[in-house]
This record gives structure tokens, sequence and C-alpha cells, in this order.
């Protein structure tokens, strides 16, 4: 019998109406246009407004127009992995929630934490169910409302996050479509440069963790910037190495949206040139688990049977990896 690959057989995403311009955060914070475009490459990005919404009110639009293209009903989904640095709430987890909303009655599922590389940790994981036989419909949710741990007043992070989700459905291949292999990392030690202070258990939410704005994402830009853009390059290189792949083999690379000087350095050190990158992080800024699944469902159309896709993260933790899949319609 021949192998059975994780192959994606529908993509979807959504995101939030609300536009957040760098004119407007030039109005919020001390910053420009010209600063933040040179620097991120972000031109604009999402924010889901209103009262009492979550990232799963993200991830439904996302998965029933998922559903739709496929031709299936949520019954059908064995598991649901829904990777997230902002779940709705600390316990039951977002994969619960999102199921209930659905009604993916016969899913189990749970929540994934890699901060911006948890989908592509998601994809992966995800990728053991079916390729051991254990499951016929997984489906991996990647999606974040940052700018419910964002500091409006904090520019060197209130510039970067947007809103977003996307879905993919992995399904069982015997043709050599799907997920080929993977590479992930991570490193502790990295967690004193990119971290939430507040509301966990070493630091659970009280008066004065609220007062000290420890409930915002806290970074040290320059110290990420310099792990992410040599890790991220490294790991792509090394996932074509060890498959033996040229630049020339290479359809698309699908990157974590976090800084395009960052996505630029991991092209190059891939030897691709511009055209075989997916790039918007102009218009979404960075997602955390969004970029990648928003990635594929923008270029879906491009997209082509049998073009090998990497995929590339780094994110807080730290987290990093890459991914080689073969894409499957
Ligand atoms: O996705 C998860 C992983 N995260 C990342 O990969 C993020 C990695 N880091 C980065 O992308 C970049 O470090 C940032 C975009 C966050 C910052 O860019 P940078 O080129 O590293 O800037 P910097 O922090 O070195 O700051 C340079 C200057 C400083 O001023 P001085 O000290 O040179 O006078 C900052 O105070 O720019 C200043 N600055 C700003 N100026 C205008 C910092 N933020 C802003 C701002 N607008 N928003």
């Amino acid at each position: 019998m021949s192998k059975i690959h994780a192959a994606i057989t529908a993509v979807n995403g959504y995101v939030p109406d609300y536009i957040l311009t760098n004119q407007e955060l030039e109005t919020m914070v001390d910053t420009n246009d010209e600063w933040i475009t040179s620097r991120t490459g972000i031109k604009e990005r999402r924010i889901l407004k209103g009262e009492g919404l979550g990232v799963t009110d993200m991830a439904v639009p996302a998965v029933e127009g998922l559903l739709k293209k496929r031709g299936i009903g949520a019954e059908e989904i064995d598991l649901i992995i829904f990777c997230t640095t902002t779940p709705d709430m600390p316990f039951p987890a977002s994969a619960n929630i999102l199921a209930d909303k659905i009604g993916a009655k016969n899913a189990w599922g749970y929540d994934l934490q890699a901060a911006c590389s948890g989908f592509m940790f998601g994809l992966s994981t995800g990728a053991q169910f079916i390729e051991s036989g254990k499951h016929q419909k997984v489906l991996v949710v990647g999606g974040d409302k940052m700018s419910s741990i964002i500091n409006y007043e904090d520019r060197v992070t209130c510039i970067i996050f947007g809103d977003g989700c996307g879905a993919v459905l992995l399904e069982p291949n015997t043709e050599g479509y799907g997920v080929i292999d993977s590479i992930l990392k991570s490193d502790g030690a990295g967690k004193i440069y990119l971290h939430q202070k507040a509301g966990g258990s070493v630091r659970p939410a009280s008066h004065e963790t609220v007062d000290n704005n420890e409930h915002f994402v806290y970074q040290e830009g320059q110290a990420v910037f310099k792990f992410a853009v040599t890790n991220m390059a490294d790991v792509a290189a090394e996932i074509m190495e060890k498959n033996n792949l040229t630049s020339q083999d290479v359809a698309w690379l699908v990157p974590h949206q976090a800084n395009k000087r960052i996505i630029d350095a991991t092209a190059n050190r891939m030897g691709l040139e511009a055209d075989k990158v997916m790039i918007n992080i102009e218009k979404y800024g960075n997602t955390t688990n969004g970029t990648i699944p928003l990635c594929l469902w923008e270029w879906e159309s491009k997209l082509k049977k049998g073009d090998n896709l990497i995929l590339a993260a780094f994110g807080g933790g730290f987290t990093w990896g890459s991914v080689y899949l073969k894409w499957a319609y």
C-alpha cells in the first residue's frame, strides 16, 4: 500500500472589515507611515471591532466557507486543532467553542500554543493523525485577535499586529501529495524577548497587573529580529537541502508575515525570486497564527497541483520551523 500523506484539500480565510491604517496610527502614537513601511513593509492591518467578539468569531466564517467549498458538513470533521495565542478564554479550548458554534458534533479538539509558529506546528501535528490512519478529516485553524493583547500606546508593538484567521482541511492522499516533511524547533530561553507578562499562573490577573500594562505583548524587537532573520532563513534552507530541492523546484515560499525584511532574507537564502514569495503583510500586518493560512487562502487560485511549497515561520517562545508540502489540487 502506498504511503498516506496529509493533503490540504480546502483552504479559507476571514479578516475583519475595519482597516487600521498607518495614517490612523500616526494620530495615536509617535510614528509615521515612512518609518513603518520601511522597517516592516506594513501599510494597514485589520481589527475585529465590537464587544464580546473573540478569535472564534473570525474562525466561524473562515471554517463555514471552507466546508462549503469542500462540499462537506461540519459533522464529518474528526479533529479540530485551533492554533492561537489569543483564545476566546483561558479555558475551555477555542477548538471546543468553535466545534459547538459550527456544529462539529463528532469532532474532538484542542488548542495549540506556539505563538507565530503555531499554525505550522498545528499543520505538522494534524498531519500525523491522517498519516497514521486514525482520522480522515482534520481541520487546522490558525488565527488571532492580536488587538486584544496590544497596547495602542506602545509604538513598538501596535504598528505590527493585526487580526485575522485562516483554516485548512487535511485529508488522506496516497498519490504523493500533501505534507512531505517538517522541521520544527523551539528554544525557551527566547522567552525573555517576547512574551505576555501576566494572565498566566505565574502572575494571575490583578489590579496591579492591569495597572502595569502586563497583559499586553512585550517585545524587544531588535533581539527578536536577529534570531528571526537567521533562524527562519536557516530552517527554510535546511528543509530544501534535506529533500534535495533546488530553488528551481520550489514553486512558492509561504512565510510567516512578521516583517518584510525577514521574509526577503529568507527568500534570498533559498535563492528565490520575489515572484515566488507570498507576501500580504502590507494589508494585514502580523496576524500571528493567521499569517500562513491567510496567504494560502489568498494565493489559492494561483496554486497548481504538484506545486512544491515551503512554509517557514518564527515566533515567540522562541519557536520556528519549516514545512515542505506538495499542493494537492
Ligand atoms: O512574529 C513574531 C516575531 N516577531 C518578529 O519577528 C519581530 C522582529 N522585529 C522587528 O520586526 C523589528 O525589530 C521592529 C519592526 C519591531 C522594529 O524595527 P527595528 O528596525 O528593529 O527598530 P528599532 O527597535 O531598532 O528602533 C529603531 C528606532 C529607535 O529610535 P532610536 O533609539 O534609534 O532613536 C526606536 O525608538 O526607531 C524607533 N521606533 C520608532 N519610530 C517610529 C521604534 N518604533 C517606532 C515607531 N515609529 N513605531
